[in-house]
């Protein structure tokens, strides 16, 4: 396990190792000898800054290379200014890659006033031809660039770029590899995102995904629930489960195992009080995993349930796999067994060939479901996806003016959704004292709503009981109940 090796032992005069981590241990004391001769030239530590765009995936790959980063002696800084800059990338809508060019800019001039400067870029959008061609072309400053699938080469390929005299690309265009025991570095102490699947195996004809990602892959059980009992012996009371498609995990392990079935295993893991999973297809949730939340006290109550679109007609052609009565029905059961969980979704509007009658289809399910939230995208045309190549792109005046009437509905009635709660007393998982006023912190219900109450730093990470006085539309003003807590729900 990674917690058992020291770095300083390695015989560095050798060969490296070629089974994994092995190999990635040596390249780790390899990257600690040059961060000391770093320290020696400069007489101080390098720094480094992370930044992450994109989904719960992204932050949790940030997390294990901001380990490596910091078991080999960086210094992790929020400034752009570092000696190491490291963005990792999205490429789920076209603006997030927009957004990733701009900032190459402001880069490339710290560059040039810091010229040992490392500039490396990883993630979804490397993974596509178009984009590093284009960074090739007109981004030559930058080092390094990686893709998805060999992010646990990270300290191996920090080595090489410092090496070669100029950028080096690596990127695979797939893995069956998962290699575990890496260190990682978690942005809470008490809560954690744990992958139980990597890849999505279902081409929705609009997503990239499957394409930057590869194919699924579910980790080994037992693996997971190592990692788990790991994280509950140092102090963890939260897990995250995440997956492009959590409701298929399992299907394809040696010896399959439905999501219903791991989670009960890692309901039976000392310390943790809470856990959450996403991403769910209605496509794939099961009665079994209605059922197991049903008798639950430790699964939290909220499902993330992607609609993308209330039309049997552009569902079809998004290759969903479900309809619109299929959707509905699932949220009926999910209510009657665990009355009051909180449902949230995505949807897509403007998608190829969406019609107003389409429109008023999704505003339909906004309106029968009763989402405490709804997160909204106009849809982004992706290059390789059978979408993009659809004749009948929408205009985007008219998508545009969907998407604002969406947004009312949703808004509207997700506060309402929200103002069912006042007056309840919750437990509350204590996040961070608040930004913006000292003396109030922030923290979570059950439900993954955010809740502000008077209190101070030594909650951070406890369960503490709130009386929600005031609902201010997406989030609560609390006050504490002066009781012990007795269940993280
Ligand atoms: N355009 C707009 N939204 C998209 N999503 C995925 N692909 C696209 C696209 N091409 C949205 C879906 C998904 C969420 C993570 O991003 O709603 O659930
Ligand atoms: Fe994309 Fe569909 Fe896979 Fe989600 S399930 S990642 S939307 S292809």
């Amino acid at each position: 396990m990674y917690n058992e090796i020291d770095l300083d032992k390695i015989d560095l005069s050798s060969n490296p190792p070629s089974e994994e981590p092995a190999r990635q241990y040596y390249f780790m004391a390899k990257c600690r000898e040059m961060v000391r001769n770093f320290k020696q030239r400069h007489d101080r530590f390098p720094t480094a800054c992370v930044q992450t765009f994109g989904c719960q995936m992204n932050a949790r790959d940030s997390e294990k290379m901001v380990g490596i980063l910091e078991s080999v002696g960086y210094r992790m800084t929020e400034s752009e200014e570092a000696d190491f800059v490291l963005y990792n990338t999205c490429t789920v809508r076209e603006n997030a890659n927009n957004k990733v060019y701009g900032r190459l800019g402001t880069l490339h001039n710290y560059k040039k006033k810091n010229p040992h400067m490392m500039i490396v870029l990883c993630g979804c959008m490397m993974q596509e031809e178009s984009v590093v061609q284009k960074l090739r072309e007109s981004y030559r400053f930058v080092d390094l660039i990686f893709g998805t699938h060999n992010i646990y080469k990270f300290a191996e390929l920090i080595v090489r770029a410092q090496e070669a005299d100029s950028m080096l690309v690596e990127i695979w265009q797939e893995t069956d590899k998962i290699v575990e025991d890496l260190p990682v570095e978690r942005k809470y102490f008490f809560k954690s995102g744990v992958n139980i699947m990597f890849g999505c195996n279902n081409f929705c004809s609009y997503c990239i995904v499957p394409y930057v990602r590869g194919r699924e892959r579910s980790r080994e059980p037992g693996e997971i629930i190592r990692e788990i009992e790991k994280l509950a012996a140092d102090g963890v009371v939260e897990v995250m489960l995440l997956g492009q498609n959590v409701n298929s995990y399992g299907k394809n392990l040696k010896e399959p195992m439905s999501f219903a079935e791991l989670l009960q295993k890692i309901e039976q893991v000392e310390g943790i009080e809470r856990i959450r999973f996403m991403t769910s297809h209605p496509k794939d949730l099961s009665d079994e995993l209605i059922e197991v939340m049903r008798r639950s006290s430790k699964i939290c109550k909220h499902m993330h349930l992607p609609l993308q679109s209330g039309s049997d007609r552009i569902l079809k052609i998004m290759n969903r796999h479900y309809d619109k009565a299929h959707y509905l029905r699932l949220v009926e059961k999910l209510r009657a067994a665990v009355p009051d969980i909180s449902i949230t979704t995505d949807i897509i509007v403007g998608f190829p060939g969406e019609t107003e009658e389409d429109f008023l289809e999704t505003l339909d399910v906004v309106q029968k479901v009763r989402y405490d939230s709804a997160f909204t995208f106009l849809y982004s045309k992706r290059t390789g996806t059978p979408a993009a190549a659809m004749e009948e792109q929408v205009l985007e005046s008219v998508a545009k003016e969907r998407f604002d009437r969406l947004l009312k509905e949703v808004q509207k009635i997700a506060a309402k959704q929200a103002e069912t709660y006042t007056g309840q007393t919750l437990p509350v998982l204590v996040e961070q004292v608040n930004t913006q006023d000292g003396s109030l912190v922030s923290g979570r219900l059950s439900n993954n709503s955010i809740v502000h109450f008077p209190g101070n730093a030594d909650m951070v990470g406890t369960f503490v009981d709130v009386t929600l006085e005031e609902c201010k539309g997406f989030y609560y003003m609390g006050r504490k109940v002066d009781r012990e807590t007795t269940s993280a729900h």
